[in-house]
């Protein structure tokens, strides 16, 4: 069979490794006054004035604090196309700095988390497809955990120098003219036990989602057999820089910025990012939306993971309205996990699952008959299996089963037991690795299995290897994938598209365990593991796809192409429809010729920023220029040329609302294109004018929509295609109630 892409979305913050203990280690905080350290963002990077920025940034801190307290607080400064610095001061100093003059904002460097082979295959992306020569010109900045250069991935045979326009470095590290550039940030300069000092990835994440965009063919990838196939990037003659970025603490705002700042300057075409907050935060609080601005200036798409904290709505964290916000779906491959009885019957979980105890029966117990008393754990706490909640010598080489799930490291080694077995009535839909035989299965299974254990004397069972299976209702949005609305906009919609993050097989670092739990000693080149961190590189391999093939199509351009030719999903499968899905499901073959775009720059994003109530002096900051929110007509949200349209409404029975659009033609010179609508009834959505005729290339017309009537549930979907025959543009129209 042939590829098997990885992608790495899964609930990552369940199977990463970042120990809660070193987390505070980076936050800096001096106990005397309550220092902590803060990013001080000061727009867009002003190339006048002969003083080093950081003289600047030195003398600013003085003026506000002082000399003595500005002594040894400043750690960072950014200095090629951001302007600010990172600094340790107390609350009292947030507020004084804040107020000085050319001070956008002033946030606490927060941490952000990390949110193969069949995947491409699955979205209509064979390895045969039509590839231009540019493709090797292509440079993705991938902002993650590192990355292991000594992969098959990452083979630099038969690849030219870097292109010429690139301006990049490697360190720390030899890099080849596959991974061109590498460099690590670490602005606290506090290191974990675990951390390798380089850009080499510790962690696997990084390793992964490279891959997954950028990763070369590599024939009969695997993890133990589980997910065979040619693992592959979306774009593999792409060139790949490597920004470290993720520690085994987490990811902070101060590297995640100094990382934007080096990727631009350097020359990426685009950036990966699948790292994020757990709550969101306003457009210029947040290291990620900040930089993924300074990005679109020049060109270049920030592609980003929606999150992990679904299915709760609202729970997306990464929604500038200038990046990619990524969603996980599921391919149409699972792994399924075998528990066998003593008495032969079978019940199938969901886990990956590479131990093989050779179908040999082991007794069953159950955790909260097993609890480890002399650590002070009682049946309560040992029944959902925590580690070290059970007693060692009464589940050694037994199976254990277990009430709830707890991700892979709260498992642990389960204090020595041959296996566990979990169960809930919960989705199910992606498979989490342990560091023990392990199915996850559900609660009416597991309480047969009890009641087998309750009628005979020596119960036993085993649980068997995974086996590849067909997931059927495939392509749907994963559980576990944040969901719109948009938190701070809620007129813009969040997530824009959904893309394989469920089982994702890729590159994977020796140095990591593939379970993330530490003692695992399983060292593999591929791994397994889901998340819409490994959605993001599907979506940004799909971009830097379209982008070697139009090189000069904005970050605006190639996201309105992904958007606009997306499958539509399902919504009984997602009963969140849009809010899960965006778009849809990404389809590579049509987004490199999408007929017509919905273009924006950097003046549009602006004039939203002016209509969501920055001021023009805060704008001219950001953007270095004379940017001005007078005279802006145009600020409404509704009129930010976004290629998909949101209604947010207090009433089900009473809203309406006008849009305005502009497309460019990128399709046929001549060619008329009708506007069809699909709405449910009582919505109403009209087109004026309703067909639109283009004469040439690049030529751009402007149409209005107006959507109004009622809708029947909290949720309403309906959608505009701009059709000329040959070409369907299609936009998501999504209206919601807001209680
Ligand atoms: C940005 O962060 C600062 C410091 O944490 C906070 O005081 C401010 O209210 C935040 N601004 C917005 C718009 O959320
Ligand atoms: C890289 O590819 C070349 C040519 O296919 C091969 O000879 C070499 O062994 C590969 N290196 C690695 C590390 O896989
Ligand atoms: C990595 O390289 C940089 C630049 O050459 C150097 O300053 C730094 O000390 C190196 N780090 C380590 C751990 O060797
Ligand atoms: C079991 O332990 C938990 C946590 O220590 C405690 O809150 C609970 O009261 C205990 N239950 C019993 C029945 O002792
Ligand atoms: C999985 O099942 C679906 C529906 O029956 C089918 O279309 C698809 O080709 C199958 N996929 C594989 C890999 O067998
Ligand atoms: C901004 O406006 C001033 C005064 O009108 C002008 O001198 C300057 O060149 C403008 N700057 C830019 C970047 O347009």
């Amino acid at each position: 069979m042939a590829g098997t892409m990885a992608s790495l979305s899964c609930s990552w913050i369940l199977i990463l490794t970042f120990t809660l203990m070193g987390m505070l280690l980076n936050t800096h905080v001096d106990a005397q006054d309550n220092r902590k350290t803060y990013i001080v963002y000061m727009g867009n990077h002003d190339q006048s004035g002969d003083a080093p920025k950081s003289v600047l940034h030195m003398s600013m801190l003085q003026k506000a604090i002082g000399r003595e307290r500005a002594a040894g607080a400043l750690l960072h400064s950014f200095k090629r196309s951001i302007n600010g610095f990172v600094v340790n001061i107390n609350e009292e100093e947030v507020e004084k700095i804040a107020a000085m003059e050319g001070v956008v904002s002033v946030f606490l460097n927060g941490k952000k988390q990390l949110h193969t082979t069949r995947s491409w295959d699955f979205v209509g992306f064979p390895q045969q497809v039509n590839r231009a020569t540019a493709e090797s010109d292509i440079i993705i900045g991938v902002l993650d955990s590192g990355i292991w250069p000594e992969s098959s991935s990452f083979n630099a045979s038969g690849f030219g120098p870097p292109p010429t326009k690139w301006k990049g470095a490697c360190y720390n590290i030899t890099c080849n003219n596959k991974i061109i550039g590498a460099k690590y940030y670490r602005s606290s300069k506090i290191f974990g036990k675990d951390d390798i000092i380089s850009p080499v990835d510790s962690d696997g994440h990084g390793t992964h989602t490279a891959s997954t965009v950028a990763g070369g063919l590599v024939n009969s990838a695997s993890l133990y057999g589980l997910g065979m196939g040619t693992a592959r990037g979306g774009v593999p003659s792409a060139r790949i820089a490597v920004y470290k970025i993720c520690w085994s603490d987490g990811c902070h705002d101060a590297d995640i910025l100094a990382a934007f700042d080096d990727a631009i300057a350097d020359g990426v075409d685009i950036i990966s990012l699948s790292v994020g907050d757990d709550t969101p935060r306003h457009y210029f609080n947040d290291s990620i939306a900040i930089g993924a601005f300074h990005a679109m200036r020049y060109g270049i798409l920030t592609s980003n993971s929606a999150g992990n904290s679904g299915p709760n709505l609202a729970t997306i964290t990464n929604f500038s309205p200038w990046s990619l916000s990524v969603a996980a779906s599921t391919i149409d491959r699972k792994f399924l996990t075998k528990v066998q009885l003593g008495n032969n019957l079978v019940f199938e979980g969901v886990t990956i699952n590479t131990f093989d105890l050779n179908s040999n029966q082991y007794p069953i117990v159950y955790g909260g008959d097993v609890p480890n008393i002399l650590k002070g754990y009682n049946r309560s706490i040992s029944r959902i299996c925590l580690e070290d909640s059970l007693d060692q010598n009464l589940v050694k080489g037994k199976i254990v089963l277990c009430d709830g799930f707890v991700g892979a490291k709260k498992v642990g080694f389960a204090s020595g037991a041959a296996g566990i077995v979990m169960h809930s009535d919960g989705a199910k839909d992606t498979g989490y690795s342990f560091a023990l035989p392990a199915s996850y299965i559900y609660t009416q299974d597991a309480d047969n299995i009890y009641g087998y254990m309750t009628s005979t004397k020596n119960p036993t069972a085993t649980i068997l290897k995974s086996t590849d299976d067909n997931n059927t209702f495939a392509p749907f949005v994963a559980s576990f994938s944040s969901r719109g609305p948009n938190p701070v906009t809620l007129d813009i919609l969040k997530p824009d598209i959904a893309a394989p993050g469920v089982d994702i097989v890729a590159a994977w670092s020796p140095n990591a365990p593939p379970s993330g739990v530490k003692g695992d000693n399983r060292q593999v080149q591929y791994n397994i593991i889901s998340g819409t961190s490994m959605a993001c590189p599907h979506a940004t391999g799909l971009a830097a796809y379209i982008k070697s093939f139009h090189p000069t199509w904005s970050p605006a351009a190639i996201k309105s192409a992904i958007m606009t030719t997306a499958t539509p999903m399902r919504s009984d499968l997602n009963p969140d429809a849009e809010f899960a899905y965006g778009a849809g499901h990404i389809n590579p073959i049509k987004a490199v010729n999408p007929g017509l775009v919905y273009d924006a720059s950097e003046s549009d994003y602006v004039n939203f920023l002016c209509g969501q109530s920055y001021s023009t002096r805060l704008l001219q900051i950001v953007t270095g220029d004379n940017s001005s929110c007078v005279g802006v007509t145009d600020g409404n949200v509704w009129d930010l040329n976004y290629p998909s349209f949101a209604v947010s409404t207090t009433s089900a029975v009473s809203f309406a609302r006008v849009f305005t659009r502009t497309v460019t033609n990128v399709g046929s010179p001549k060619s008329l294109y009708k506007a069809t609508v699909a709405a449910p009834t009582g919505l109403e959505v009209q087109v004026i004018p309703p067909t639109l005729s283009f004469n040439s290339i690049g030529q751009k017309l402007s149409f209005k929509v107006s959507v109004s009537g009622s809708i029947g549930s909290t949720i309403a979907s309906a959608s505009l295609v701009w059709d000329d025959g040959s070409y369907q543009v299609r936009s998501p129209i999504t209206v919601f109630l807001v209680q």
